[in-house]
């Protein structure tokens, strides 16, 4: 996909994420105080986001990644991959799973079940961005860092088919100019 035949409106600069970010880490530094949570960062999207808000985290945790795919294009997937697994360290942990973007829930969903089974003390999730018009599940999520309208977001980790993920701001793809 050559970036040149994307067209891209921005949405959210690099310095209103940053603010935001900031203060998510104070959330979440709040109310996992004394706890030692252990954050899972979901690859590869929330990989960005993820390195910004441990580092506006000022409490001890430890840090996990795994890896789910399930979108091709701007379509949701049928399947649900679990590409890199986490079991056997969840155990009695305070979980907190750190996402770039919530759509239909179905991802974090996959991920709060697979958590449960394997016995995690507590489960949150914080996501960067949230589409609520998308949303399928009444699992009311513990950190948003901004709702936004069912559109296609991409740059800062999140990727339009791989592109865009090195992006410091995040742009709208414009999808009826470009299909
Ligand atoms: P869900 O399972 O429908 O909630 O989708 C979750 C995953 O789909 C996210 O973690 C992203 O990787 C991807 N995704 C959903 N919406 C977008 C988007 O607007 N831009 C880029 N990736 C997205
Ligand atoms: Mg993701």
């Amino acid at each position: 996909m050559s970036p040149k035949n994307l067209n891209l409106d921005i949405y959210l600069r690099e310095i209103e994420i940053a603010e935001r970010v900031q203060e998510l880490g104070e959330e979440v530094s709040e109310k996992y105080q004394d706890v030692n949570p252990l954050l899972i960062s979901v690859l590869s999207g929330a990989f960005i986001f993820t390195s910004d808000l441990i580092r506006n985290i000022d409490v001890p945790h430890d840090l996990l990644f795994t890896k789910i795919k399930s979108y091709e294009g701007t379509h949701p997937g049928s399947t649900i991959d679990f590409q890199l697994p986490v079991d056997g360290q969840v155990k009695g942990r305070d979980v907190l799973i750190i996402e770039d973007i919530i759509d239909t829930g179905r991802t974090a969903d996959f991920l709060i079940s697979h958590l449960r089974a394997k016995q995690a003390k507590s489960i949150g999730v914080i996501s960067l961005l949230w589409k609520p018009s998308k949303y399928e599940f009444d699992y009311k999520l513990d950190f948003v860092g901004f709702s936004i309208p069912d559109i296609f977001v991409l740059g800062y980790g999140m990727d339009y088919n791989e592109y865009g993920r090195n992006l410091k701001d995040i742009y709208i793809l414009n999808q009826h100019k470009n299909q």
